[in-house]
């Protein structure tokens, strides 16, 4: 019932509904398009839609307005947020870029547009390592995800500084999750985020974004994987790979933000045109050009 609605109201009025993999399942049968934060991204950037529902946290649908500024872009959920995102601010980045002037700042696309404006590229975690080798000689700053930015640096051996801010559901995995799943599936392979600690990464037998961890089990051979992010993913994991098995790396890997959306949201979103995302013109442009470099390099 609430699904035709949504259907006939997406027709009525020209809508993509787009959705990221940590939506929960029943969201992500209903969209459009699901994917990782750059496809999402890039979806956006080239929907001929009047209107973008961004099932996702704001960051996501902040980063489909800067991208399409003549669209309407609809957040079903008025504060779902990424709490790494609020572990960085203009203030903090301009005080440090003051100390640190050399640095090019690489952001990762979990920050705010104000935030965005003051970095020289963005990245996402499936375009992070090829985005940043354009850059390898310089000194550089990555924000706001330590983790993934250790990562990055322990790979391909840069000189760079990295923002103390962390996912929370990804900094908590740790060896003790590796060890007890090695001992319960002993067959698995396990398929890790980059948005996890280092010393969780090195034990794992893939490191990879949400598409690319996706990818990586729906072509491999074998039959169980142990999965090191939201537990959204399994759904799309689950819908590809009906005779393989998915489990989780911990029990708290669900982000609580992305949770909250609701089919009643995304039906409330499309009749009432709530919650839109604006965001400052001049922020939007200076943010749009490190979000342009991130799409033309990715
Ligand atoms: P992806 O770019 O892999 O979709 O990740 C987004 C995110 O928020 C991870 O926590
Ligand atoms: Fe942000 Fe972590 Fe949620 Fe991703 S999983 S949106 S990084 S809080």
């Amino acid at each position: 019932m609430i699904e035709k609605e949504i259907k006939r109201l997406k027709k009525e009025k020209n809508v993509v509904i787009l959705a990221h993999f940590y939506q929960d399942g029943t969201i992500q049968d209903i969209a459009d398009f699901v994917g990782d934060s750059l496809a999402l991204a890039k979806e956006a950037a080239k929907t001929d839609a009047d209107m973008i529902v961004f099932c996702g946290v704001k960051f996501m649908a902040e980063t489909a307005k800067i991208l399409s500024p003549e669209k309407k872009v609809l957040l079903p959920v008025k504060n779902a947020g990424c709490a790494m995102a609020n572990m960085i601010d203009v203030e903090k980045l301009s005080k440090h870029k003051k100390k640190h002037p050399e640095q090019t700042i690489i952001c990762y696309v979990n920050t705010r547009a104000d935030v965005k404006a003051l970095s020289d590229v963005c990245v996402t975690s499936s375009s992070a390592a090829s985005i940043v080798s354009h850059f390898k000689n310089k000194k550089l700053l990555y924000i706001p995800d330590k983790n993934l930015g250790a990562y990055l640096r322990d790979q391909m051996n840069l000189d760079m500084d990295v923002w103390p801010g962390h996912c929370y559901i990804h900094n908590n995995l740790n060896i003790k999750d590796i060890e007890t799943k090695r001992k319960q599936y002993p067959d698995a392979e396990i398929l890790v985020h980059p948005e996890a600690p280092l010393n969780v990464l090195k034990q794992a037998d893939f490191v990879g974004s949400t598409s690319q961890i996706l990818n990586y089990a729906t072509t491999s051979d074998k039959k169980t994987f142990v999965i090191g992010t939201d537990k959204g993913l399994l759904h799309p994991l689950k819908k590809n790979n009906p005779d393989k098995t998915f489990v989780l790396l911990n029990e708290g890997l669900s982000c609580r933000d992305m949770k909250l959306t609701r089919p009643e949201d995304v039906l409330t979103a499309l009749k009432e045109e709530r919650f839109e995302i604006t965001v400052d013109p001049s922020i939007a442009s200076e943010a749009k050009t490190a979000l342009d470099k991130m799409i033309e390099l990715s």
